[in-house]
């Protein structure tokens, strides 16, 4: 079982790898030498996206400044933490290169040599998870459409039931992390919370939406009460989103 565990490791490595340095074909060149102190912090491989909408879009369910805070400090010290790993280890030992994309470093997450795998558990994991949550969020709110919907159906017991399930695990998750609805790698739905800023990816699944219950997430407007934030946020839940990135996994 561990030998072909490591097989499979070893396999979607290499082919996460090819696929990356096909894409970003200057990636596979060495890295530069970590700078020394007197230089800036290095600003790539991984840039901070800016958010899909205003600050103030979500309001009255997500305020403002929550949004300024979690995106511009919260996100960017990720980005940032995520490139300065990067630029200091020298990924001796394996054939690894950080990638523009971290989801391909997070699926391989297992393979990479100490300290880069807790920086890229940490920091990368911090760093994708927030990058889909943005995208996830909309003003317009809705419902899941399409094939989606069907699933939930299916394989969450219906809409409302996910709705609660969703909130009573993130109610009862202890301290940091995040409620993931997920393809699984039979392609089903699945409802998980994961720690910290652990990635599904690293898991062997394919996140559609998470919630993230840091307290960064919320406790400006709704303290301590989380329950009340994750109530909120679903008028804000980008379901067109999700609904396409659901039916565009489906065909992979
Ligand atoms: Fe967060």
């Amino acid at each position: 079982m561990l030998t072909t565990r490591r097989q499979a490791l070893k396999t979607l490595a290499a082919t996460t790898l090819a696929t990356s340095f096909a894409r970003f074909p200057l990636l596979a060149q060495a890295l530069p030498a970590a700078p020394s102190p007197s230089k800036p912090a290095p600003t790539g491989p991984f840039t901070l996206p800016p958010l899909p909408y205003a600050y103030d879009a979500l309001e009255p369910h997500i305020d403002a400044e929550t949004m300024h805070l979690h995106h511009d400090k919260h996100h960017a010290t990720y980005v940032t933490k995520l490139n300065e790993a990067v630029a200091k280890e020298p990924f001796e030992g394996i054939s690894a290169k950080p990638t523009k994309d971290v989801d391909d470093l997070l699926k391989i997450l297992s393979t990479l040599p100490e300290p880069l795998r807790t920086a890229v558990r940490n920091q990368g994991g911090g760093h994708s998870n927030h990058s889909l949550f943005w995208q996830t969020l909309s003003p317009k709110g809705g419902a899941p459409k399409g094939e989606l919907a069907k699933a939930i159906d299916a394989d969450l017991g219906g809409f409302d039931k996910f709705k609660q399930d969703a909130a009573k695990a993130g109610g009862g998750l202890f301290g940091s992390g995040w409620v993931w609805l997920v393809l699984d790698g039979g392609k089903k739905l699945t409802l998980l919370t994961l720690p910290n800023q652990d990635s599904p990816l690293s898991e062997g699944h394919y996140p559609l939406f998470g919630i993230d219950v840091w307290e960064h997430a919320y406790y400006l407007k709704y303290h301590n009460v989380r329950a009340d934030y994750i109530a909120a946020l679903w008028n804000v839940v980008n379901w067109d989103f999700i609904s396409d990135r659901y039916a565009a996994a489906m065909k992979s």
